[in-house]
C-alpha cells in the first residue's frame, strides 16, 4: 500500500474519533482552585533556579550567586546529589513564606535537546501505584521514586518538622524538576498524610494521563503550574486533542506568562487559566517552539550554571561531612538545631574547592 493510502486511513480514523468524542476530558474539581500569588511566585522561582548551582559548598551555606535577597534567611537542612542519574534536590526552611521548601533541579542544559526529543517520541508509561487507570511517565516517576532523592527528601522533611512543627510545605521545580516536585507532593500527601502541601512548578512537562491529572488535582489542589510564552516543554509529551482518553494531560492550575507588544511598548501578562489543566486559551494557544523561553522565568535564569554535564564542585570539608554511597551519590545533612553561621565559618577555614564528577 502506498503512503497516500495510509494517510487516508489515518485521516478517516481521526475524523471518526472527532465525531464520537471531540469533547475534551474536563476534570471535575470539587476542591477550590489554587490562588495565584505573584509575589510568592517571584520568591519561589529563586529556589527553583538556585537548585541548579553546581558549587555545593555555596549552595549548602546559601551564599551562591542565585541565593539572593528574596530568599534571605533560608537554611538548607539537606542537599542531595544523585550523581548516578544527574539529579539534585534540597530541603530547607524559609522565613518568608515561613515554610519547609523542597526544590528539584531539572535536566542539564547540555542534554536538554536530547531530552526534549525523547519526550516527543519515547513515552514509557507505568501505572501509578494504587490508583486504577492512572498512568504516568516512567522516567519522571522513577527519577523521584527510584533514586537516592526520595529517602533523603522524606528524611529531611521529618527532621524539619520535629524542629519547626507542622508548618507549610512548599515543593518547587523547573522542567523535569517540576515533574519531580509534583510526584514528591503527591507522595507526601498520600504516603505521609501531609495536608499542607503546596506546589509551584515552572516549565513543567506533562507527567500522566487524564485520570492521573484528575486524581492529582483532588489530592494536591494547591498547585500552580507556571508556563512561559512559547516554552516547548509544557507542550510535551504531546496532547492529542482527538484522543482525550489516551493522551497525556496537564493538571491545573496553569498560569501563563507572555508578552504583548503594543507599538513600542511591551506588556507582561500573567494569565490565570481555567480548572481544566488544558486551558486552550493559555500556553496551548501558541506553538511550543522555544527553548529560550524555557530557560527564563520571571526574568530569572533557570538553566545550569555549569555547561558541563552533571559536574559538582565542593571542598574537602563538605566531602568529609557528606555521606557518599558506593556509586558516588552524595547527601549533605545538617541538624536544624545547629546554626548556619557556625557552619559557614567552618567552611571558610577550608582550602580551595575541588571538582568531582
Ligand atoms: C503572597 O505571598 C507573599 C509572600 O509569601 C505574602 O507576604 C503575602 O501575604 C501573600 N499574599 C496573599 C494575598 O496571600
Ligand atoms: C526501581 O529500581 C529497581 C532496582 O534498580 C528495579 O528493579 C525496579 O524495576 C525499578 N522500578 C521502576 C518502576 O523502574
Amino acid at each position: 500500500m502506498g503512503k497516500n493510502w495510509w494517510c487516508l486511513i489515518l485521516v478517516t480514523w481521526l475524523c471518526l474519533f472527532s465525531f464520537i468524542d471531540a469533547r475534551e476530558l474536563k476534570a471535575r474539581h470539587t476542591s477550590p482552585l489554587a490562588q495565584y500569588n505573584h509575589t510568592l511566585a517571584t520568591i519561589l522561582v529563586e529556589y527553583a533556579s538556585a537548585v541548579y548551582m553546581s558549587d555545593l559548598t555555596q549552595l549548602f551555606t546559601w551564599t551562591c550567586s542565585r541565593c539572593g535577597d528574596l530568599t534571605k534567611g533560608f537554611e538548607i537542612i539537606e542537599l542531595v546529589v544523585d550523581v548516578e542519574h544527574c539529579l539534585q534536590a534540597f530541603v530547607g526552611v524559609a522565613e518568608d513564606p515561613h515554610a519547609i521548601i523542597i526544590a528539584f533541579r531539572g535536566t542539564n542544559e547540555h542534554s536538554l535537546q536530547n531530552w526534549i526529543e525523547d519526550l516527543y517520541w519515547k513515552q514509557y508509561e507505568i501505572n501509578y501505584p494504587d490508583m486504577d487507570d492512572a498512568m504516568v511517565h516512567r522516567g519522571f516517576y522513577t527519577a523521584y521514586h527510584n533514586t537516592t532523592i526520595r529517602p533523603a527528601v522524606l528524611g529531611a522533611v521529618e527532621r524539619a518538622k520535629k524542629f519547626y512543627g507542622n508548618i507549610q510545605i512548599i515543593v518547587v521545580g523547573h522542567s523535569m524538576g517540576g515533574a519531580m516536585a509534583a510526584f514528591c507532593a503527591l507522595d507526601l500527601t498520600v504516603n505521609k498524610q501531609e495536608n499542607k502541601v503546596q506546589v509551584m512548578t515552572f516549565g513543567q512537562p506533562r507527567i500522566g494521563n487524564g485520570v492521573f491529572a484528575s486524581l492529582y488535582s483532588k489530592l494536591v489542589p494547591n498547585t500552580i503550574r507556571v508556563t512561559h510564552d512559547h516554552d516547548i516543554v509544557p507542550h510535551l509529551p504531546p496532547y492529542y486533542y482527538y484522543l482525550p482518553q489516551k493522551t497525556y494531560q496537564h493538571f491545573p492550575r496553569e498560569v501563563w506568562l507572555y508578552n504583548i507588544g503594543l507599538g513600542s511598548l511591551v506588556y507582561r501578562v500573567e494569565k490565570i487559566c481555567d480548572g481544566s489543566g488544558e486551558d486552550p486559551s493559555c500556553s496551548r494557544s501558541v506553538s511550543g517552539n522555544s527553548i529560550t523561553d524555557h530557560l527564563v522565568y520571571y526574568g530569572v535564569d533557570m538553566g545550569s550554571d555549569d555547561p558541563e554535564a552533571c559536574r559538582i564542585v565542593l571542598n574537602s570539608f563538605v566531602l568529609n561531612t557528606g555521606i557518599r554511597d558506593s556509586k558516588g551519590n552524595l547527601v549533605l545533612s545538617r541538624d536544624p538545631a545547629n546554626s548556619l553561621l557556625k557552619l559557614s565559618r567552618e567552611f571558610d577555614s577550608q582550602e580551595k574547592p575541588i571538582r568531582v564528577y
